[in-house]
């Protein structure tokens, strides 16, 4: 039975998903949040639906047995193939990263508005994103590229580098030229990477998911009458391997704020 106080539980893959929880907990400052980053196993974008849907599992119920009232899967790549098995695992609301994407692009853009999709290889071949758009009725059109080398050059701190450049050019130059107007940045990585973005496609209005995924979860919470309303609130962050990035994006978001910072290990083996 989930109480109030009890924690919102996120994960991903590894660092990326620390973007919707800075979100989250912008928007929900008395929740308790439990994050689990699978840095040990980065990236999941270029692996087997079977083995996302095994990991995300086996992470699944490593936050299950931390008192949670709710689970956001803050990583496309595992949105777009375990949800659906995440959900038969618990009778707690799960939300995923694709749709409060897609809701966010069908708010803001024409219906005939060209979108440009960057992803993982595993999101942009699951068509998780072309699926969601359908069944919202959304009528843009998504021109997608999948772009493995950016979730290293973030994870390795490129994400401001020449290299970097080039190889956004060589990912997004096709899209311009589709003549997108928006982006959605399918990756919760990518808002680390959206200021060399911007800079060199000005033209193209970014949407990121981290937003209006915690804005869905406070309706979520809200509607269920699980907020939490205590004032102080505890941020707790475990990971499969301790990795230099992961303790410098904590610092950079969270400077101060993290309660818990550990390894955990998700299975007895
Ligand atoms: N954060 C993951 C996502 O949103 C990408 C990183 C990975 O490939 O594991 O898809």
């Amino acid at each position: 039975m989930a109480t109030n106080d009890n924690s919102i539980g996120v994960f991903d893959s590894g660092l990326g998903g620390l973007t919707v929880l800075r979100e989250i907990h912008k928007r929900l400052p008395h929740e308790n949040l439990v994050y689990f980053g699978d840095t040990a196993r980065v990236p999941y974008g270029n692996k087997s639906s079977e083995t996302i849907i095994r990991y995300s599992r086996e992470i699944t119920q490593f936050l299950l047995s931390h008192n949670i009232k709710a689970i956001v899967v803050a990583c496309n790549t595992a949105s777009s193939f375990a949800l659906d098995a995440i959900r038969e695992m618990t009778a707690i609301p799960v939300l995923g990263v694709i749709e409060p994407a897609i809701r966010s692009l069908t708010q803001k853009a024409k219906s005939q508005s060209v979108a440009g999709l960057i992803a993982t290889r595993g999101t942009i071949q699951s068509g998780a994103y072309e699926k969601t758009l359908n069944l919202k009725r959304g009528t843009q059109k998504l021109v997608s590229q999948a772009c493995p080398l950016l979730v290293p050059l973030i994870e390795e701190g490129y994400a401001d580098s020449a290299a970097a450049e080039i190889i956004l050019k060589d990912y997004l130059d096709p899209l311009s030229v589709s003549g997108a107007e928006y982006l959605i940045l399918g990756c919760t990585h990518y808002p680390l990477i959206a200021p060399a973005i911007k800079r060199l496609y000005p033209q193209f209005t970014l949407i990121d998911s981290a937003e209006e995924t915690a804005l869905e979860l406070a309706r979520l919470l809200e509607e269920r009458q699980i907020l939490r309303e205590k004032v102080e609130s505890r941020i707790e962050l475990f990971v499969s391997d301790m990795t230099k990035s992961m303790q410098n994006l904590k610092d950079l978001f969270f400077a101060g704020r993290v309660d818990r910072f550990e390894v955990a290990r998700l299975t007895d083996d």
